[in-house]
């Protein structure tokens, strides 16, 4: 497998904006990282230099300027820019950093999003600050042809971008003055009604398939596990192709702790079988039977068979095989 090169980087804060309730926006200049960094990649953060809290945190690009880009203004080159929550000790924390201040980060890490050149059309869903990582990852789509080179085979053709962006309320709405600078304007759904259609971010993408068709299309989707969860199941039912970034607990970020894993469907020959689980009274005894993914097996003193519907399924780390995984090869639990 190929390394790819991870930088740590004490960064300079060039700015540090609230930009909404409880949402601030950093920027960093860090050219180390930003001439590497793909969208749905992240960097690891050290809040502040004590030792508490003691692990970095996980925060996905929202913006990437790069060096020798000649759209980027002078001042942005080389530049990074994040979008976070503030949720629990360590994001408060990160509100009292201060412009000029340097910060200690480590990136860019995991896999980011890809483009494969039949889809012609990609929809990016959005739920509250899960949108961050799609403002970047849009950046990229609606880039010149030049620099997405390494994002697709035929660069000249530019894929059509539908935003659709949710959240609690109005406040929970985060990128839409991004967005309509690239020339898109998102679609949004508020679940209290207090800005575009009331209801939840899935029920835009729902009306998107069912009125305007779903050939060559392609689904991006970050935000709350339950939202993944019920984008994955439409992108099943629509039979579309579709990654999420998982936002799983994160503790080291570079794959040594295990602390991230993601239960995945195991496409090799492993399976496991709920009979055995009920004899034994283990959990993740494997079989080594092969075969259709359900499977009927007789547990030890019952004439009943039992019908398995378990998946062979094995664990992964986010921040290393993810955070962009597809959505049909996740477990969704
Ligand atoms: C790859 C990746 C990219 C991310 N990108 C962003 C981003 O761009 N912007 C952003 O705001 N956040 C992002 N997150 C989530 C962010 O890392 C957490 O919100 C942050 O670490 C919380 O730290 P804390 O010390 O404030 O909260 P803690 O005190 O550690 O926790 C406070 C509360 O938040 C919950 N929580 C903590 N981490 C997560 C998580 N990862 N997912 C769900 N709930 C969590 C805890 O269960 C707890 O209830 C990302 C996470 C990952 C793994
Ligand atoms: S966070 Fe440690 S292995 Fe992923």
């Amino acid at each position: 497998m190929k390394t790819r090169p991870v930088k740590e980087v004490k960064a300079r804060i060039q700015q540090h904006r609230k930009v909404g309730v409880d949402y601030f926006r950093l920027r960093l200049l860090c050219p180390e990282i930003a001439c590497l960094a793909q969208p749905g990649q992240f960097v690891m953060l050290r809040v502040n230099e004590q030792r508490e809290p003691f692990l970095r945190r996980p925060f996905s690009f929202s913006r990437i300027f790069p060096c020798g880009d000649k759209r980027t203004k002078l001042e942005e080159e080389g530049t990074l820019e994040i979008c976070y929550q503030v949720v629990g000790r360590g994001t408060s924390l990160m509100t009292q950093l201060r412009e000029g201040q340097r910060v200690d980060i480590l990136g860019p890490l995991g896999n980011g999003f890809w483009l494969e050149e039949e889809w012609k059309r990609v929809i990016l869903i959005g739920g509250g600050i899960g949108i961050a990582p799609l403002i970047a990852w849009a950046e990229k789509l609606r880039a010149r042809p030049s620099k997405r080179r390494k994002l697709i085979k035929n660069p000249a053709e530019t894929p059509e971008v539908l935003v659709l962006i949710g959240g609690k309320s109005r406040e929970k709405i985060l990128g839409i003055k991004e967005f309509r600078k690239m020339e898109l304007e998102p679609q949004v759904s508020t679940e209290d009604g207090s800005l575009g259609m009331k209801g939840l971010a899935t029920d835009l993408l729902e009306r998107e398939l069912l009125t305007q068709g779903h050939t060559a299309v392609a689904l991006y989707a970050c935000g709350p596990m339950p939202m993944l969860a019920k984008v994955a199941q439409m992108a099943d039912q629509f039979d579309l192709p579709c990654q999420v970034l998982v936002e799983s607990r994160m503790a080291c970020g570079v794959g040594a702790c295990l602390g991230c894993a993601v239960k995945v469907r195991d496409e090799g020959s492993m399976k496991i079988s709920k009979a055995e689980e009920l004899t034994t009274g283990q959990e993740n005894i494997f079989s080594e039977s092969e075969g259709p993914e359900a499977e009927m097996t007789f547990p030890e003193g019952s004439l009943m068979p039992v019908i398995s519907e378990v998946p062979p399924f094995r664990y992964v780390r986010a921040c290393k095989e993810g955070p962009v995984f597809e959505a049909r090869k996740i477990i969704w639990e």
